[in-house]
């Protein structure tokens, strides 16, 4: 089923809806913007389907903290609609934007990552690395996972 799915470049306003379904759904914040959104650089990759966007992240220029000398790429606001969950999809979307990465010349590409989310990133590769920190918008523990591509 997985592999009839395009990753494309999706625009904010679509994106914004489903963070808003997925990501602030039982959270403090019901703002489901970035600062970086719009900023050079920035772009939504998003897997639609019947013209509804099903799954959505967004992947922006900024130094992995712990190397700030190499460039790197941050990934944020990954999110699958919740009835679609674990089915290869977030797999698929997280895949093509670390080639993208590797292509523009990324030597991390790292996020902050819920605690709850923390297997789907080992699962593809990622290390976790330092201590769990509370992320303010959403009051949910995090940690920060990094992956060399
Ligand atoms: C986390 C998320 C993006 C993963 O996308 P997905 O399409 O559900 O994941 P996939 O089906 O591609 O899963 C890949 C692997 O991660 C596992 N996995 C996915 N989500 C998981 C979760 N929440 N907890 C534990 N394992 C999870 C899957 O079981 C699968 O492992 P397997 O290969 O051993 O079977 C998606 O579940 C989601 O939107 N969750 C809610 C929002 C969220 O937490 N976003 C991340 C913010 S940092």
């Amino acid at each position: 089923m997985t592999s009839d799915y395009l990753v494309e470049q999706v625009p904010t306003s679509d994106v914004l809806v489903l963070r808003m379904s997925v990501l602030r759904d039982g959270t403090p914040s019901q703002d489901p913007r970035y600062a970086e959104d719009d900023t050079e650089g920035s772009v939504h990759l998003g897997i639609q389907n019947g013209g509804v966007l099903i799954a959505c992240s967004t992947w922006l220029p900024r130094p992995w903290p712990l190397d700030e000398s190499a460039p790197a790429t941050q990934l944020r606001g990954m999110a699958v609609a919740k009835h679609l969950q674990s089915k290869g999809l977030g797999r698929i979307l997280l895949k093509a934007g670390i080639r993208r990465a590797h292509s523009l010349e990324s030597t991390y590409v790292w996020a902050r990552a819920r605690d709850n989310a923390l297997y789907f990133y080992e699962r593809n590769g990622f290390a976790t690395v330092g201590d769990q920190f509370i992320d303010e918008a959403t009051g949910l523990g995090h940690h920060l996972v990094m992956i060399e591509v």
